[in-house]
């Protein structure tokens, strides 16, 4: 069995962070989000993992590179655009040949991996395998209808009228008989061709599509809230340690695991939070379900239920919370008078400011 990981894509929802890095190595607790992914597919046993990359590819190819880190196999495909998920397995025939896979969309987390749900396919050996979870808001997804039976008898890409809460999963687990479903659909309205409805081309011809219910351990990463809560959760099971210097006058409490070469002084760190290599945080507050990468600076600060990527900088800032800060970002206080405000953001960015 191979695995087909998707991390071309535009990643739209996580812009300005996404104009410059691929949404797939968006870290969680520190660590991108597609490698996760890429360690759940060798911890079910699969060796060879063809990678779809699109405009981001180097980036992408830098940080996994061959998957000896993994314990993988990896071989890169290009996708000229992102023309859908079915058109990235058209792309990847050569790859895939004729043996079963599991397609992972890069952007997804399970929690728990996926082992029981690789073996149970090879197992059964049905046409194809979807994972379902009920959903609050099922028109940003796929939707899958059951029949009386339970069996999928409709799917729908992003209906405006969901006829179930039941959302597709990014983990479909395919026998060869995808690439003649792949092949027959035609682009839908948004100019895609799109998994679900070779799914349901597979169903109308008479193709066993198998579904298996999940139970809220899924998130698709492609928001800010759900990033904030997919590290959330990875930081609750996070291995305590400090490697890092620590001292005297600041306070470590909880789940905290402090890298290598980080210096916290006269700070107070409540976890579970990370932070990463390098980064030196002083006279400042660090508090639950943060995550701070290598190489930043904290300096007379509060921060807490954050994500912030490597290389940044905040100073003299209380409080800043729910919040994504990217690369080599400077947050600095905004001077009392005169009560203007001083901007440089990015295309498509998000900012609340007190009136
Ligand atoms: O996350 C689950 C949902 O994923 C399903 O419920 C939907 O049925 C399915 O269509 C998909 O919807 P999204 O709109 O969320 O997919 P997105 O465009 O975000 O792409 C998912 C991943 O696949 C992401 O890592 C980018 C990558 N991708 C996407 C496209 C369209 C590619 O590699 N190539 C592509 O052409």
């Amino acid at each position: 069995m191979k695995a087909l990981v998707l991390a071309g894509g535009s990643g739209t929802r996580l812009r300005p962070i996404t104009h410059t890095s691929a949404k797939q190595l968006v870290p969680v607790a520190n660590k991108p989000v597609l490698f996760y992914g890429l360690e759940s597919i060798a911890a079910a046993g699969i060796r060879e993992v063809g990678i779809v990359v699109g405009h981001s590819a180097e980036e992408i190819q830098s940080a996994v590179g061959a998957g000896d880190a993994f314990g993988l196999d990896t071989t890169y495909i290009r996708q000229e655009a992102p023309l859908g998920l079915a058109h990235a397995v058209l792309v990847s025939r050569d790859f895939l040949q004729d043996e079963d896979f599991v397609m992972y969309l890069g952007d997804n987390f399970i929690v728990g991996g996926i082992t029981g749900l690789v073996d149970e396919f090879r197992r059964a050996r049905p046409d194809a395998g979807i994972l379902l979870t009920r959903v609050a808001d099922p028109s940003a997804f796929g939707v899958a209808e059951l029949g009386t039976t339970g069996r999928v008898c409709r799917l729908e890409e992003k209906p405006e009228q969901p006829r179930s809460d039941l959302a597709l999963v990014g983990v479909y687990l395919f026998s060869p008989a995808v690439h003649r479903a792949v092949r027959a659909i035609k682009p839908s309205q948004r100019g895609e061709l799109e998994i679900t409805h070779a799914l349901q081309w597979l169903i109308d011809e008479g193709y066993e599509v198998r579904s298996t219910v999940i139970d809220g351990y899924w998130k698709d990463t492609g928001n800010v809230s759900d990033m904030l809560e997919v590290n959330r959760t990875v930081l609750e099971s996070l291995e305590p340690a400090v490697r890092g210097s620590v001292d005297t006058a600041s306070q470590i409490i909880g789940r905290v695991r402090i890298e290598e070469g980080a210096r916290v002084t006269g700070s107070r760190i409540v976890g579970p939070a990370i932070v990463g290599a390098g980064t030196v945080i002083t006279h400042s507050y660090v508090g639950p379900y943060t995550s701070i990468a290598a190489g930043c600076r904290l300096l007379d600060s509060e921060i807490e239920y954050s994500i912030v990527l490597s290389g940044s900088a905040i100073q003299g800032v209380r409080r800043v919370e729910a919040s994504l800060i990217g690369r080599n970002v400077d947050v600095t206080p905004a001077p009392a008078v005169p009560a203007a405000h001083r901007l440089v953001l990015g295309d498509h960015s998000k900012v609340q400011i007190s009136a």
